[in-house]
Order: structure tokens, then sequence, then C-alpha cells
């Protein structure tokens, strides 16, 4: 049981405003990636994260402790272990790399921690190894690539070749796009999973794409990779026409591909440009804290964990227990549009937008050519109800 109510009369005593208590009430360790190939996109999560308590004038009532999980499974279980066994946090938000998520499930679960995924896809996390104390802010593998596959399929793309680094999240998303596309009448001719965190020729992959015969090709790739991916389809004369899930040319790298970003059309569950005034606000105030930057979904996915995370609280969430109870009671509209938690699942339904990378007076942009509403995940397994 944490102090919050005591900590409140205290900070109200002593003549001190709510929003900076003298006590921090929840101790919320952030395990994210702070080096290796996903390092911007922990720091972009910290940033939405820390926003999100900035403007609800908070910051004071919550202790953070941050790990780097150097996006090692081992490294983030064993951070894991630290957060929970020596800083005794009460919550964990965090985990980027499906490879990561895999290898702490057991630990969370059993030492009954809850987690708010705010990045990791893995499907298994809300499916066959669901946990009450797991819930997720962010997307699944399947979510967030199941439309794609039927929206390809209905472009009238015939024949795709699909490329993904060889890992947990990689595999998955292109089984998940797969099996749509293939259901729609499509046609995989081919495809590989290349060595994650080390690949920098992808050359050779571009090639086998094009003598594949296929139309078009699928990818996953994010971060680090996704930046030398897509340079490099456009060294290659960009052959065939680049589809994928839309991590892809996130908004967070995607000035660094430059120009060869340029037509790529992928899926994804927030894109900076909606035209909602959530949204609006969100991108004002992001820019505002962070030197005009623009948001991503990665920093959309920590300002979710903490408004999540906040709401739980105000409604008298103050230790581990009520607080993995309470979390998956969240439904708001928010920057990426509505947003609730399957209770089946503790998986967030959300919509997933088809967006093209366009470039539009000298800046690169998402401009939205589809969206499919609510996309909730099949439960496979879950048994949470
Ligand atoms: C994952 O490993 O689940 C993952 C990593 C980076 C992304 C998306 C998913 O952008």
């Amino acid at each position: 049981m944490k102090p919050k109510f005591i900590s409140m009369a205290l900070a109200a005593a002593a003549g001190i405003g709510l929003a900076t208590p003298a006590v921090a009430d929840t101790k919320v360790g952030l395990l994210l990636p702070y080096s290796g190939t996903y390092a911007a996109l922990g720091n972009d999560i910290t940033d939405g994260f820390n926003l999100a308590l900035e403007l609800s004038g908070r910051t004071g009532e919550f202790e953070i402790v941050r790990e780097d999980t150097e996006v090692k499974p081992p490294v983030g279980l064993a951070k894991a272990r630290k957060l929970v066994l020596e800083d005794e946090v009460d919550v964990i938000v965090g985990i980027v790399s499906s490879g990561v998520l895999g290898a702490v499930r057991d630990f969370v679960d059993g030492a009954q921690v809850p987690l708010i995924v705010a990045n990791a896809g893995n499907d298994n996390a809300t499916g066959d190894a669901c946990s009450a104390y797991i819930t997720r802010v962010s997307f699944s593998n399947a979510q967030v690539n199941r439309p794609m596959g039927t929206w390809m399929a209905e472009q009238g793309i015939k024949k795709v070749y699909t490329l993904a680094p060889d890992y947990a999240a990689g595999r998955q998303m292109i089984e998940a796009f797969t099996e749509t596309y293939t259901a729609a009448g499509g046609e995989i001719v081919g495809g590989e999973y290349t060595p994650f965190g080390q690949t920098s020729d992808f050359g050779p992959y571009l090639a086998n794409a094009k003598a594949s015969g296929a139309e078009a090709i699928f990818v996953f790739y994010a971060g680090g990779e996704a930046i030398s991916f897509v340079k490099q389809y456009g060294s290659f004369g960009k052959e065939l026409p680049l589809y994928g899930s839309g991590f892809l040319t996130s908004s967070l790298y995607v000035n660094a591909q430059g120009e060869a970003a340029v037509g790529v059309t992928t899926s994804l569950h927030y894109v900076p440009t909606l035209d909602t005034p959530e949204n609006n606000a969100f991108v004002e105030a992001f820019g505002a804290a962070y030197e005009g930057r623009t948001p991503s979904e990665y920093a959309v996915h920590g300002y979710d964990a903490a408004m999540t995370l906040m709401a739980a609280v105000d409604s008298g969430a103050s230790d581990r227990e009520t607080i993995a109870a309470t979390l998956p009671q969240v439904k708001y509209v928010g920057p990426r549009g509505p947003l609730e938690i399957d209770p089946a699942t503790n998986n967030v339904v959300q919509n997933v937008y088809i967006y093209e990378t366009v470039m539009d007076g000298g800046a690169l942009t998402q401009k939205v050519v589809g969206t499919v509403e609510a996309v909730r995940d099949d439960p496979k397994g879950c048994a949470l109800q």
C-alpha cells in the first residue's frame, strides 16, 4: 500500500499545491532500450510518458527508475528483476522488443507486478501467454499487419516478397500479413528473415526480391534497421513498390530516410497527421515541449501508458494488485483515436490507418489512404474472461 493519501495530506498541510506533492506515491520502472538498434524508440516513449505527466501537473506523484534493456532478452529480464526485487516498483512500463517481452513475461506474471506494454507487439503476451498482470496500450503484431494483407490484395497486387528481421516480431508480423493476404487471393512468392540487428547490407535481399517475380515487397523493419533498409531501397532505384508495417517509415526517423521513403505505403495505429482535436492538441504540446519535434507512434505509446496509469490511480489503485486490476478499464479518445482495452486479452482495441509517405511542400509527411476501425485481436487461447 502506497502513502498516496498521506502524501497529499502532507502536501496540503505544507501549503504545497497538489500538482507537486512532497512524496511520490507510485514508483514506476521504465524498462526500455536506451542503447542498441531501438534506442531512439526508447527515448521517444520516455518523452511521451513524461509529457503526459507534465501536462497533467503530476510529475511529483510518480518516482521513475529507468533501466536499459539494450534490446537483449537476457538483459531485459535481469533489469526487470532488479526493478521489482531491488527498487520495489509498483508498476513496470515499457519494453520495445517482442523478444524482450517474451523473456520477461513469466517473471512479471509470477511476481504479480503490473506491466504496461508501451511498444512490443508479441502476440503471445495477449494471446496464449496472456496474463492479468500484462496490459498493452501499444499494438499487437497481428493487429497492425492483418489489415494490410487484405488491403494489398484489394489493390490488385497479386505476388509479394517478404522481408523482416529474424526474431519474434519479424516472424509474427510477416505471418499475420501472409494469413490475410493469401486468404484474399494473394500469393507469397518468396521471403527471407535477415539477422536481427546485424544486417547492414540489404542489397542481396533486394536482388532476391526482384528475381522472385514479385510485384511488390512487404517488410517489417524498425529503428536503425528501417533507416538503412529504406535508404538502400532508394539507392537500388526502388525497383519494386514497397509496402510494410508502418514502423518502417515512422515519423521518428523518416527524415533520415529522405526521398527514398516517398511512395512507401504501410499500416499503423498512429500517424501524426490525423486531423482530430485530440491529436492536434497532442502534436502541438509535444512540439512545444521538445523543440518542435513531431511525435511518433512511440511517443504516443509512452503518452498513453502514462494516461492509463494516471487513470488507474485516479480510480483508487494504489498497489501492484489494484493497479493491475484497474489498468484494463481504461477507455478514452486519445491522439490515435478511440482507445480501449479488450478485457478478453488485455490488448488495446484501436483503429489501424493505411498511410503513404508523401513529399508535401518539401517535407516528408503521412497521407492516410484507408482506415480500418476498432481492430480487435482474436483471443488465441487467452482466457482472461
Ligand atoms: C517488437 O519487437 O515488437 C517491435 C519493435 C519495434 C517496432 C515494433 C515492434 O517498431
